[in-house]
């Protein structure tokens, strides 16, 4: 398949479904022969991001320097694809703004209950218990996106779902194009 540099930006709570999609996207420009690059959330934590904490600053300090490889990678045409939870709306236009054409912002929802059931990593009930602070949604801030390209209900679909929506936005756009036949002839 043919491709453009673009940045797929998730943002969402904790557990909502940012790696899961983003692993699930990244597969299939995988399969389809697509070079790609994840920066998830957790993994940017012990590396590029090593050191930082939860504040304000260090959360928006993390989220800049993502939103920094992702530029350097995605204008070279390398489509990026990001997992972190993106907390506060005005770096994420920040980033939006540095990276231009090709960002786009998908929203993970999903109700505070639904997240509190999965609690993927056990730290919804840590943190209601109080012994997590500044827990996003819990207690500390999440702010929604007001324009995302795209808007994931979670509590509505299921993960392959969300993921072929996703992929059919990057089709629609032309950021992943199928290769005429004869050029597979
Ligand atoms: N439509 C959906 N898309 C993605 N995940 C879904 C969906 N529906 C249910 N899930 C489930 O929600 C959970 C999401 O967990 P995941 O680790 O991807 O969250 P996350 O947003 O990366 O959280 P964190 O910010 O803590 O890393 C998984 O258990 C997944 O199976
Ligand atoms: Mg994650």
């Amino acid at each position: 398949m043919a491709h453009k540099g673009f940045t797929l930006w998730f943002t969402g709570l904790s557990g909502a479904g940012k790696t899961t999609l983003a692993d699930l996207v990244a597969d299939k420009l995988a399969q389809s022969g697509v070079p790609r690059e994840v920066l998830d959330g957790d993994v940017v934590r012990t590396n590029l991001s090593k050191g930082l904490g939860f504040s304000k600053e260090d959360r928006d300090t993390n989220i800049r320097r993502i939103g920094f490889v992702a530029k350097l990678l995605s204008r070279n045409g390398i489509p990026v694809i990001t997992a972190a939870i993106s907390p506060y709306r005005e770096v994420r236009d920040e980033v939006r703004k540095n990276i231009g054409k090709g960002f786009i912002e998908v929203y993970v929802k999903a109700k505070l209950d639904t997240l509190v059931k999965r609690d993927v990593k056990g730290l919804y009930e840590k943190a209601i218990k109080g012994e997590i602070k500044a827990f996003t949604g819990v207690s500390d801030p999440y702010e929604e996106p007001l324009n995302a390209e795209i808007v994931i209900d979670t509590d509505a679909e299921g993960e392959l779902q969300s993921a072929d929506k996703i992929w059919n936005y990057l089709v629609e756009k032309g950021f992943v194009v199928a290769e005429p036949a004869l050029a597979r002839a």
